[in-house]
């Protein structure tokens, strides 16, 4: 065996380990209380750190997440002891300020189409299909889709007692599988609920007295800041 050979396989592996080290979740249907979604018997996510994976995030993102038959749900709790957003229109540029944002692609392999939502805490929605065919924010293009056309469902509530904002979102699995395709009506030749997505979630903050955070639930190691690193994306397996 000669080094050349010892040398290809290793580069191979590398390869392989940072092409498919990328976390996954599983997430099961959702369970209904009295009061709807029950939300503290699904799939949590936290732990969120800085995008640049220096450390965790001195404010945390908790993120709840199960699926129904039209919806992947998702409830997202931040603490934050500076709630700030001047917002108030659809598709405003909601990350210059405090806001949750959550990107997803239908099926398993790396998107060049993926669906970018963000929420503000005064209940604020951007939704965009995104083109990023790079893996680089300096590669990206977006579509604008109306906030009351992507039927997405949401709200968000400020608990300024507690530090703490709380927003819902019911997005569409139809929405991700059309925002995933370059065309937009290629139709439903897959079920429309997916196997698997691919996702990250982020925060944007504010806290008091210090500069702006970007925190990653799986960290996209970008500097300067970017999310829309697709290669860095997780999966979501529906169970
Ligand atoms: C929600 O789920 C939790 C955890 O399974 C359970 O303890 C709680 O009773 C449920 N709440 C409702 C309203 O069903
Ligand atoms: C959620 O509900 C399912 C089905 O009722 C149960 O098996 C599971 O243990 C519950 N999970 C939690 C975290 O309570
Ligand atoms: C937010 O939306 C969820 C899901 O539709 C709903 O269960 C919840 O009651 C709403 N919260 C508020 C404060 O309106
Ligand atoms: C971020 O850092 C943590 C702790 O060192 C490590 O476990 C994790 O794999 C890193 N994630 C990424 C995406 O680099």
């Amino acid at each position: 065996m000669d080094y050349q050979y010892l040398l290809s396989i290793n580069v191979f592996l590398v390869f392989v380990i940072v092409t498919f080290a990328q976390p996954s979740v599983n997430v099961y249907p959702c369970q209904y209380g009295d009061y709807g979604i029950n939300f503290s018997n699904t799939t949590h996510l936290s732990n969120f750190r800085l995008v640049d994976n220096s450390t965790v995030a001195s404010e945390q993102t908790f993120a709840s997440v199960c699926y129904d038959e039209e919806y992947l749900n998702i409830q997202t709790t931040n603490f934050d002891d500076n709630i700030y957003s001047p917002f108030t229109d659809c598709n405003d540029d909601l990350y210059k300020a405090d806001a949750f944002e959550v990107f997803l692609a239908y099926g398993s392999n790396q998107p060049e189409f993926y669906l970018e939502i963000e929420l503000s805490p005064m209940g604020v929605l951007f939704v965009s299909k995104i083109y990023n065919p790079g893996d680089a924010c300096s590669t990206i293009s977006g579509t604008l889709i109306d906030c009351g056309q992507s039927g997405i469902i949401y709200n968000a509530t400020v608990y300024d007692q507690f530090n703490t904002w709380v927003g819902t979102l019911r997005i569409p699995l139809e929405l991700i599988y059309q925002t995933s395709s370059s065309s937009s009506s290629e139709g439903s030749s897959q079920p429309l609920t997916p196997s698997t997505l691919r996702f990250n979630m982020f925060r944007i903050d504010v806290p008091l007295n210090s500069p702006m955070q970007f925190a990653c639930w799986n960290p996209t190691d970008a500097n300067p800041p970017c999310f829309h690193i697709p290669s860095a994306f997780g999966y979501m397996n529906f169970q």
